[in-house]
């Protein structure tokens, strides 16, 4: 296929700490790129929540940044693909006002709703439909929890939308939604790729509250008058279904067929397989969702606090190394990275449990939380920089593992997201699964993802694959080093103990009032 000069595409992403938007060529070239950060509200131990007028503003500001400094011709920019954090409830009156903020996914507080939806739908027919136990990561539980504790919102909410899909509605007036975001919303038939009618019935919500379900390169609005003049964008520019932002990283780093996977350090940490044909957990243990690749589907494990657990350290340990690397304009992970590679492996026997919101892989847990094991007066910030890389990696190492107990073959692994840039993580990632661990030449992950689907739903290129094929390159690849995986063993075999012997004075420290 032969493409004029003249096309570009745009992919929004619409993080937990911040919204990136980047404007790409038909190539996968960066043209342009901008970021926007926004707080995250956390009003109570295990609550997380977010402002969806903060997302709008980042967008307003950062696609008009990218537009206004490429100095491009509006009309040259033929699709917009959206990627955004998974799970969050967004619910709007009959004048589509936001009726409260987003309760977003690293959110716990929904135990109890999840006990109602397990006892209204049943364990198992939960599993066969939406493949995945009750979780209060999933917006189902959420929906509940605002029906239970705020009845007066829920009885004004006439739509509920997820992040991403909310910046739709305000960029094209549409209420729609993709199937792998979807999939999160624990209201989806993942096999059939459609709205439940028998989860929805035995919750008793009613399918008039959701968004229509496209595939991810479809186009479901075009851009509003009204949006072309906040955003800079040309009314009439079609906007795609786009992805949860771990299906969009993977069609970013080319994982869209059988045998390849992906990594992602963002905030939080994601195992990522493909898969061609639908393959779930009857433990529930890991996720089973709807794939960015129309037809197909992915397994997934999460590790709750990834990026978090680094940034955590970061604010409230590191202003020195802030301050020292807004000298040297560079990233204060950058320093950060090269004190925790100057610490042994094992962190002079430290260990980090990363669980500060919780842990969904492997332990579904929601009131366990995070843990320095084996403090000791020798210890110096680079120690408990490297524990929090290296628990976060025995983290990511326990979704590996049961991707493998489950058969997913693995022959590729790619990292991806602002930990994946770091080498020193991605060689604890080789030496821990012992495969190699390769990166792509692009940075952008889901933000590339998203626009690659904008680019097919446009007809740029015919499908999703094809166009992985011809822009995803791989670039440095690492290998397992064996001294080091010896070395690793006995600390990852005493982290996953220490969960163990933990889990119950994690329920009483949850119980103090
Ligand atoms: C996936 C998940 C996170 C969010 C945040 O299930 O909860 O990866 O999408 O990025």
């Amino acid at each position: 296929m032969i493409f004029m000069s003249m096309n570009y595409v745009i992919g929004i992403d619409i993080g937990t700490s911040g919204t990136k938007s980047v404007l790409f060529d038909v190539s996968g070239n960066v043209v342009a790129s901008s970021t926007a950060e926004y707080p995250l509200y956390q009003p109570h131990n295990g609550w997380a929540e977010q402002d969806p007028n903060d997302w709008w503003n980042a967008v307003v500001y950062t696609v008009y940044d990218i537009i206004r400094s490429s100095g491009i011709d509006p009309s040259d920019i033929k699709g917009v693909g959206m990627s955004g954090q998974m799970h969050g409830l967004v619910m709007l009156d009959e004048n589509n006002e936001v009726l409260m903020n987003s309760i977003i996914w690293c959110d716990q507080r929904t135990a109890k709703e999840c006990d109602e939806i397990t006892r209204k739908v049943g364990a198992q027919r939960l599993i066969e439909i939406t493949a995945n136990p009750a979780l209060t990561g999933f917006t189902a539980s959420k929906i509940l929890w605002v029906r239970n504790n705020k009845p007066e919102i829920y009885a004004k909410c006439r739509h509920i939308l997820l992040p991403k899909d909310y910046i739709r509605f305000k960029l094209t007036g549409e209420y729609a939604t993709d199937v792998s975001d979807a999939s999160g919303m624990q209201l989806l038939d993942i096999p059939g790729r459609c709205w439940s009618d028998e989860v929805l019935d035995k919750l008793n919500i009613s399918k008039s509250l959701l968004g229509k379900v496209y595939e991810s390169p479809e186009i479901t609005g075009t851009v509003t008058a009204q949006a072309a003049q906040r955003t800079g964008l040309r009314e009439g520019t079609p906007v795609v279904a786009g992805a949860g932002d771990n299906a969009a990283a993977a069609v970013g780093t080319g994982i869209v067929t059988d045998g390849k996977a992906f990594t992602t350090i963002g905030t939080s940490g994601v195992v990522f397989a493909h898969t061609d044909q639908i393959s779930i957990d009857p433990k529930g243990r890991v996720h089973t969702f709807c794939c960015a690749v129309p037809g197909c589907w992915h397994v997934m494990g999460v590790t709750q606090g990834a990026g978090l657990s680094l940034k955590w350290m970061r604010d409230n340990f590191c202003q020195a190394e802030t301050e020292t690397a807004r000298s040297m304009d560079v990233s204060p992970y950058y320093l950060m990275d090269s004190e925790a590679n100057k610490s042994p492996i094992g962190s002079n026997r430290l260990i980090y449990l990363p669980y500060l919101m919780g842990e969904r892989t492997p332990h579904l847990d929601p009131d366990c939380r995070g843990v320095f094991f084996g403090l000791s007066a020798m210890h110096q910030k680079r120690d408990l920089i490297r524990a929090v890389m290296e628990g976060v990696t025995y983290s990511l190492n326990d979704c590996m593992n049961i991707l493998r107990e489950m058969g997913v073959q693995i022959d590729d692994m790619m990292a991806c997201g602002g930990g994946g840039t770091s080498s020193v993580w991605r060689q604890m990632l080789a030496d821990l699964y012992g495969c190699n661990v390769s990166t792509v030449t692009s940075k952008e992950g889901p933000a590339l993802g998203a626009a690659i689907l904008a680019a097919v739903g446009a007809g740029l290129y015919p499908d999703v694959v094809s166009a992985c094929d011809a822009i995803i390159k791989k670039k440095l690849t690492q290998s397992p080093i064996p001294e080091n995986a010896a070395k690793y063993a006995p600390y990852y075999e005493l982290y996953t103990k220490l969960y163990q012997d933990l889990k119950d004075e994690f329920k009483v420290l949850a119980s103090i009032e």
